[in-house]
């Protein structure tokens, strides 16, 4: 339980770092009017995915997944708002990807674009980043 928390804590970074990567990828190639497709947007979605499945499995065994304590902040926030947000998050990445890889050229990359885009944002917001005092640290 412990050495999944410390992986899904520490792959937040790499989720980050690729789908920043993938981001920018997307808008250059937009620019550029490239055709084929790029291995950051597999890497980008691989990391979510992988963060969906240890998260899955924390959300059985985590104590801090409590209904009957709703009321308070960290359970609410681990039973309800980060799930939700971070799900919504990947259903985004993973529409961007089926949708991209039907297009081509510069519709291909703009697909990428904003789909990523709208999910970073959400998981920047999803994340509980220490100074939101919900019990986590910077890893
Ligand atoms: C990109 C997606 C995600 C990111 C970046 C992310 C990030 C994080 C971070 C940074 C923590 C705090 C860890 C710590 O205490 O140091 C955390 C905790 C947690 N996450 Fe996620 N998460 C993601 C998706 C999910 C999903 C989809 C679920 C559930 C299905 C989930 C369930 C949990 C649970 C239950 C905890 C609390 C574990 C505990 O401390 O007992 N996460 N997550």
């Amino acid at each position: 339980m412990n050495a999944l928390i410390r992986a899904h804590s520490g792959l937040r970074y790499v989720v980050l770092a690729l789908l920043l990567a993938a981001i920018f990828t997307a808008y250059s190639n937009w620019q550029k009017g490239k055709q084929e497709d790029s291995k950051i947007y597999l890497f980008a979605f691989i990391a979510t995915h992988t963060q969906l499945l240890i998260g899955l499995i924390l959300y059985f065994l985590s104590p801090k997944v409590n209904f009957d304590l709703l009321g308070e902040k960290v359970f609410r926030f681990y039973s309800i708002e980060h799930v939700f947000m971070m799900i919504i998050a990947i259903v985004l990445i993973t529409l961007g990807r089926i949708r991209s890889k039907k297009l081509t050229g510069a519709d291909k990359h703009r697909t990428v674009l904003y789909f990523y885009a709208m999910a970073l944002i959400i998981i920047l917001v999803a994340i509980p980043w220490p100074f939101r005092n919900l019990g986590a640290g910077w890893f």
